[in-house]
This record gives structure tokens, sequence and C-alpha cells, in this order.
């Protein structure tokens, strides 16, 4: 995992290292990744031997492509070198031979991090919400907005997976991890409704915040441009402009509403728990960071090893379309930022948001291998990075211990 207080320099210094060794990029970031200490670490990933060679995607028919195909009696067996991210033609109903090692570990340190929002206990977060006084109303906001924005959000990114991204990502590793990710994005969901439920919100005014509030609505509708196409049943992969529009689609969704869209939130609701306010709403939210860092980083590892088997869709002006959509993105969670938090609270302020989200798009651009866009700027929340690397150390409300892991419970008596 990245470490978000590294400076860039060192990142991209890194990285060109690594490039003048001859190592591919999706080799380059998980060195890169591994350089950085993660607990989390990915796996090299397989040399991409077939980059040259692209398909002849004219064989590749939607059926095939989606692994519905019929299953051939005798065929020739499934070799790595078969495997590809995109507009695979093998079979992709065996997981094994591993071709994207790092997947299959994603999809196990996924599973190792297993939890479930009820055992978190909400019992101080229900008094101090019932108090007369225990909260200011600026406090209150942040609470019914974040969880307003993110009751919907979650459900938006689930349904993209199981409905747009995973029909179009024809790697059975891949294919894993996505199953995964989507019953995480169900728990998330899960986690929302039970605060709202603890809490006794207004249920119908917070899963409609994003009908009703244009803060939350712009960054829902803004993110539904990016699964309409992929969600299409008549759409499907081969070209390089529908390559292009995958590949355009995934960066929306795990570089920017999952690594940029999120984060505001992330801190505010965090921050309260950091002064001792709301800790059960916040330890869910501390959960739901570390399982999206994780997204993140497996969407920015496809999206690296899409580029590296197709470079041909890296254009210059592809390149330049993805920024507009980053600098867009940052300008509507400002906006949220404004929204959620019109007076400075809890030691944060507006100006303080604008420019961690400035800091995070230098780190999602250096991800991707696109240029920074705010030289120079530091991160004002360093204490973010302890959060999401919690495997190394108790949660900072120390209610449970972290390193957090089930199976081996059932008994056959
Ligand atoms: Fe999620
Ligand atoms: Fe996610």
């Amino acid at each position: 995992m990245l470490i978000w207080d590294d400076p860039i320099g060192q990142t991209q210094e890194r990285q060109t290292r690594a490039l003048a060794r001859g190592m591919l990029a999706a080799e380059i970031l998980e060195a890169v990744e591994r350089a950085e200490e993660s607990s989390l670490t990915s796996r090299p990933t397989e040399p991409a031997s077939m980059a040259s060679a692209p398909l002849p995607v004219e064989e590749v028919s939607p059926a095939r492509a989606a692994g519905l195909e019929k299953v051939e009696f005798g065929a020739r067996r499934l070799a790595v070198d078969d495997k590809q991210m995109i507009n695979c033609r093998a079979d992709l109903n065996q997981l094994v031979p591993f071709k994207y090692k790092w997947a299959w570990q994603k999809y196990l340190n996924a599973c190792a991090n297993h939890w479930m929002p009820q055992e978190i206990n909400m019992n101080a977060d229900v008094a101090l919400w019932k108090s007369r006084d225990g909260l200011t109303e600026d406090e209150r906001l942040i609470i019914k907005r974040n969880l307003g924005f993110f009751s919907t959000a979650d459900s938006l990114v689930a349904n993209n997976l199981v409905l747009a991204v995973y029909r179009h990502i024809t790697n059975p590793e891949c294919r894993q991890y996505l199953l995964r990710q989507a019953f995480e994005e169900a728990l998330h969901t899960h986690a929302y409704q039970y605060c709202v439920e603890s809490l006794g919100l207004d249920e119908a005014e917070t899963f409609n915040m994003y009908r009703e509030i244009p803060s939350v609505h712009e960054k829902a509708s803004w993110a539904m441009r990016f699964t309409e196409s992929l969600g299409d049943p008549t759409f499907s992969t081969g070209t390089t402009a529908a390559d292009q529009r995958l590949l355009r689609d995934l960066i929306a969704f795990y570089v920017i509403f999952e690594g940029i869209f999120f984060y505001v939130g992330f801190v505010q609701v965090l921050s309260m728990g950091r002064r001792n306010k709301m800790t059960g709403v916040a330890e869910q939210f501390q959960y739901i960071l570390r399982d999206e860092s994780m997204h993140m980083n497996f969407g920015i590892d496809v999206i690296n090893q899409i580029k590296v088997e197709n470079p041909q869709l890296w254009t210059e002006q592809f390149q330049r379309d993805i920024l507009d959509l980053i600098h867009e993105a940052i300008a509507l969670e400002i906006r949220y930022a404004q929204d959620t938090m019109p007076r400075g609270v809890l030691g944060l302020n507006v100006n303080m948001f604008e420019e961690y989200l400035q800091y995070i798009a230098n780190r999602r651009c250096a991800q991707i291998g696109l240029p920074e866009q705010f030289p120079g700027v530091n991160n004002p929340f360093p204490w973010m990075s302890e959060v999401i690397d919690l495997k190394k150390e108790k949660n900072f409300f120390e209610t449970r211990v972290t390193e957090y892991q089930t199976g081996g419970a059932l008994s056959w008596d």
C-alpha cells in the first residue's frame, strides 16, 4: 500500500529507477508498494507476455468474453499466457494457473481482514447523539451528511462492480477479488444502515440525500456517467474506443470515486473519533476506509496491467481527458467539504480539505502514471496514513485488535 505521507518525489524516483531496470509498470507499482512497507503487500505481476501480441479481437464473442460460452469437450488445456485482463479468449472458469498472483493475494488479504458492522459497539454513540448538548449542530451535520452520502454511494459502487465491471474483466483471479469486493460493499452499506438505525436517524432523509442535497447529488450523478456504458448489455470491449471507455470508467470508479470522493467524509468522521466523539460510527468508517484502500489499490493494479497489455489505449488525449476528470472531481469534493462543514469545526476547515484533496490527487496521478497536478502540496492530515495502515497497530480507539481473522469456527458435533 502506498503511504500517503511519503513525498511524491520519492515514489517517482523509485519508479524511474525501476523503469531503468526494465520492469513492467505493474511490477514497478508492486516494488514501490513493497518499498513503502505495506502490511497488505501485493505480489509481483507475471510478465504480460502477450502485450506485444494483441488478440484478434473479432474472435472474442460477447459470451466468451463474459465467461459464458459452451464448455468444449477435449479442448486444449489452459496455459498461463492465454490469460489477459481484458478481451481474453481463454476459458474464464479456471482460476489456476494464476497469471496475476497479486490479485489472488489481495483476495486472500481481504478475506483475512473480515469484519461485521454489528460487532462494533454503538452504545456510546447512541447516548451522545441523544444527549442535548453532547454535540454541536455542526458536528451533527457532519454525521448526517456523511451517512447520507455513503449509504447510497456504496450501493452505486456495488452495482457498478456486479452489473458493469465484472463482465468486462476477463480474468478469473481478478473476478475472485471483485466478488469479495462486492461483498465488502454490501457490508459497507450494511454498516451505514446500522449507524442510521442505531442513532434513530430519519431513514428517508438519509437515503434520499443523493436526490435532495446538491453536493451529494452531484457526486453520485457524476459517477453514474461511468457505469452506464459498461452496464449497457450491448456494450462490448475489443476496439480501441471501447477499451478506452472501459479503462476510463475503471479510473473514474477506482481512482476518483473510491479514491477521492470518499476522503473528505473519512477525514471528518475519523476526526470526530479522534476527539472521542461518535467513536462507534468512526470505528465503522475506519474499517471501511481500510477496505476502500485495498479496493483502490486493486483497481490501480488492474488499470496499470491493462495499460501494460494495451499500450495503444494510453494516448496523450486520453491522459488529458483523465486529468480533466480528476480536476472536475476535486471541485465537486471541495463543494462537498463546504456543504458538510460550512464553518470550521474539530480543528478542520475547508482550506485544509482543498489542500488535502490536491495532495491525494497527486498521489492518485502518480499511482497510474500521470504527472502530479499540484506540486509542493503537503498533507494536512498525516494521521490518516496511520489509520489506513491498520494492521501495524491497534486501532486508535482501542476497542478491539485490528488483525481480525475469522475461520475455523465450525463445529460438526
Ligand atoms: Fe465501500
Ligand atoms: Fe469500495
